[in-house]
């Protein structure tokens, strides 16, 4: 399966690395479905891809709400005959330490709720299509700090791993009827989810461009896995030796707050 003549539903293609994907799906000759809130952003976009020559539709909707969600998966299944690919990108983060979530419930609430239920949502939704056309392949947003034991994230990264493991069920589960999925486990990446983060600005990171090329390849290859080598020596590290990885990274991650709080004050 290559990405041309393929109908592909992209989430969180408003800003960042879904609207990147978007349109370098777009440009490879994918129909692509664009999913956010921002209703204005989601028709720049398609604005864009259209512009170029590209076929591409908005479907402005809060994923977090399952009777939106069923209305617009209604009108996905009633617009496109065929739907190839769900990419499950759309997210939100919360850096917060443990100790100051005590009162915060509602961090893990809200972030399981979009990072995790709302893509589960959407591929029940899109499943019965799926496995009527003999093929679908979901690709899932995730992030290298699952692979890696690191601090202050603990709402966001219980959820994408939530995410991650519902995607290796659904493979173990239904890769004999042609559904695949593809976990892409990306390093920090400069958009408006990083940009919340002060700090963050002293911080090299990929750009959306390339981030959208590791969806691009799960689109296109469907592996199993996208990820850098620094991750995969991660998981090597966390099933081996997790005790030891774990109580090395901790330090280095609080020099890392301390050296990029440093360098952001500088300027
Ligand atoms: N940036 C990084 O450093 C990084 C690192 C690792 C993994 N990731 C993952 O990469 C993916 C893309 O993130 P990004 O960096 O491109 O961030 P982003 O620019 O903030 O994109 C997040 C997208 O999710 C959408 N979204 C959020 N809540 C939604 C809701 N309730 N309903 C529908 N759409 C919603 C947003 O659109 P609206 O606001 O218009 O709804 C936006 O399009 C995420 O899964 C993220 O976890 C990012």
């Amino acid at each position: 399966m290559s990405v041309d003549g393929r109908t592909v539903v992209i989430t969180g293609a408003s800003s960042g690395i879904g609207a990147e994907a978007a349109k370098r799906l777009a440009r490879r000759g994918a129909t692509v479905c664009l999913l956010a809130r921002r209703a204005d952003e989601l028709d720049a976009v398609c604005s864009e891809i259209v512009a170029a020559g590209g076929r591409a539709r908005a479907y402005p909707v809060d994923l977090t709400d399952a009777d939106a969600t069923e209305v617009v998966v209604a009108q996905l299944l009633d617009e496109h005959p065929v739907i190839d690919v769900l990419v499950n990108n759309a997210a939100r983060s919360i850096r917060r330490p443990i100790t100051e979530s005590v009162d915060r419930m509602h961090d893990y609430e809200r972030t399981i709720s979009i990072n995790y239920l709302a893509a589960v949502r959407l591929t029940l939704g899109l499943l019965p299509r799926f496995l009527e056309q003999g093929h679908g392949h979901v690709v899932v947003s995730t992030s290298m700090s699952t692979q890696i034991p690191i601090p202050l994230f603990s709402a966001y990264l219980a959820s994408k791993s939530a995410l991650e493991s519902f995607a290796r069920s659904l493979s173990a589960e239904l890769g004999g009827h042609g559904i695949t999925t593809t976990t892409v486990h990306f390093p920090m990446v400069r958009t408006e989810m990083s940009e919340a983060t002060d700090i963050y600005a002293a911080m090299p990171m990929m750009s959306p461009y390339k981030a959208a090329g590791w969806i691009v390849r799960a689109v296109d290859a469907r592996p199993t896995r996208v990820t850098s080598l620094t991750g995969a020596a991660g998981e090597l590290g966390m099933a081996t030796l997790p005790g030891v990885v774990t109580s090395v990274t901790r330090p280095l991650f609080k020099r890392m707050d301390r050296t990029l709080a440093r360098r952001s004050r500088r300027g």
